[in-house]
């Protein structure tokens, strides 16, 4: 899994502000909404078929399911208040928004980093199905996503707005 510090690799710093957020929307918030309704499918399945196995993922999916919503009420702040004062132009009354989705942030890494001990790291064990190992599979891929999408904006994003990591 990528260092969730790590700038994504489709960073573009020329990119006009707008046509950045245009992509960020585009690239990150529509793909994690489409994205994240199957592994908690298969998290709760994984965690009812395997309950009695000690080495199954217990609390799993309530885990991503919060992690799930805490992003979906960080996506729709930045959709309903902060990108459109960004394609206003900015205003030193961005500072405080902007400071609320750093927090908001780090409480998703927060979130992955209590997550990845209960999956000894997105690592299924020898004797794990086939719906066990697509469920750690589909999260790293997500988690990676996430961590892509907190790059673009701590670090490429934001500051363009004064406001540095
Ligand atoms: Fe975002």
């Amino acid at each position: 899994m990528k260092d969730l510090t790590q700038a994504s690799e489709d960073t573009d710093v020329s990119q006009e502000t707008g046509a950045l957020i245009d992509h960020i929307l585009k690239r990150y918030h529509e793909m994690h909404r489409d994205d994240l309704a199957s592994p908690m499918a298969l998290a709760d399945r994984v965690e009812r078929v395997h309950a009695d196995d000690p080495d199954a993922p217990s609390g799993l999916a309530c885990a991503v399911r919060a992690l799930a919503q805490q992003m979906e009420d960080h996506m729709t702040k930045e959709e309903t208040i902060l990108f459109p004062a960004m394609r206003a132009g900015g205003g030193p009354g961005i500072a405080h928004p902007i400071a609320v989705m750093r927090a908001d942030l780090d409480d998703h890494a927060e979130n992955i980093a209590l997550i990845l001990p209960m999956t000894s790291d997105l690592t299924p064990p020898d004797h794990a199905c086939g719906s066990w190992r697509s469920l750690y599979g589909g999260l790293g891929a997500r988690f990676e996503d996430l961590a892509a999408h907190i790059a673009q904006e701590n670090d490429v994003l934001f500051p363009r707005f004064g406001q540095p990591a």
